[in-house]
């Protein structure tokens, strides 16, 4: 019989030992994890509307999402856990780090950059996949665990290592506590996010996705950055985020592999679905890491009268 005491929190490590992840993946996330509370006090400690000039003390400041960016990448190294990564940030290559590490980890270090001197919410977003057979030819199914950090008011990490999705919150010590555990999606629209909106000039069948959804009076929920928009859709388990091709976008702004894999990998975990308008996001095959998709992700079956709608 153990001797430790029922605990009174679930810290994201015990609940990633509890779930039956591997020790290998486990100290992954708790790595990856800590990367995101750098960058979260990055991103509070950084002089607002300064980063990438130079301070009020004159000291030179780096931009958020390269010093984001830097920080993640270090983590990574120090893990001794990853064979290559990937980041949003310099996307040509796939970079080597340690020959023999199990993992391949690919990253958006700080997505919606352009909100910073808003103070609007921000985040961070992982996909993990097994580095055996590199990435190339492989498709978002094949991630092995995603995660997101979203840094609002509050900063909040959900992971899925493929049972369930799961959130946690960072407590004044610094540790992600356990939120929510199976966050679950309804089949409900109820608020839509609409993103590259600007495609509705030359894509009529957008703008007539719009249409129906004023029509049938649902609310608009968008304020320009992935993470809280999807953020939002999980946390209250209903809604629509789109981002599709049209106009100076002819595939939608949005990234395979940094962007759309990983919440498609959660999204689906939560009960909800993802499309590029044919398939689910998860079989898409990856075919170079700077892939731009199209997405539909939220309730399921909004997912597939969206799809069906921007194809007439
Ligand atoms: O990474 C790009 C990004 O900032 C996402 O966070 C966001 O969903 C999207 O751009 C917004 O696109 P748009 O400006 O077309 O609505
Ligand atoms: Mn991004």
């Amino acid at each position: 019989m153990s001797s430790c005491p029922l605990p009174s929190r679930i810290s994201l490590n015990n609940h990633l030992y509890a779930s039956g992840v591997s020790d290998e993946l486990r100290h992954l996330i708790n790595d990856i994890a800590r990367g995101g509370k750098y960058v979260q006090n990055a991103i509070r400690t950084t002089d607002l509307g300064l980063a990438g000039s130079s301070n009020t003390f004159g000291e030179d400041q780096l931009k958020l999402d390269v010093l984001s960016n830097r920080i993640i990448k270090e983590e990574l190294c120090e893990s001794r856990l990853v064979h290559s990564f990937a980041s949003e940030e310099e996307s040509d290559e796939l970079q080597e780090l340690v020959v023999n590490a199990p993992y391949t980890v690919v990253f958006d270090p700080l997505d919606g950059s352009s909100l910073v001197d808003c103070n609007l919410a921000i985040g961070s977003i992982f996909g993990i996949y097994e580095s055996k057979g590199g990435l190339i030819g492989k498709k978002p199914r094949d991630q092995v665990a995603a995660l997101y950090l979203v840094y609002g008011p509050r900063t909040i990490l959900v992971y899925s290592a493929g049972k369930g999705a799961h959130a946690f919150y960072l407590n004044e010590v610094g540790e992600f506590n356990l939120l929510q555990k199976n966050l679950m999606m309804r089949d409900e629209v109820k608020t839509y996010a609409p993103g590259n909106l600007r495609a509705v000039v030359d894509t009529p069948a957008y703008r007539k996705m719009m249409n129906l959804w004023l029509d049938e009076g649902h609310t608009l929920r968008y304020s320009g950055g992935m993470v809280p928009d999807i953020h939002h859709m999980l946390i209250k388990g209903a809604g629509i985020f789109t981002n599709i091709g049209g106009s100076k976008y002819p595939k939608g702004k949005l990234r395979l592999l940094f962007e759309c894999g990983p919440f498609a990998y959660i999204t689906e975990q939560a009960g909800g679905a993802s499309s590029d308008g044919t398939k689910s996001i998860l079989d898409i095959e990856i075919r170079d890491l700077d892939q731009r998709t199209p997405i539909i992700i939220g309730a399921k079956k909004e997912v597939k009268r969206v799809s069906e709608v921007l194809k007439s």
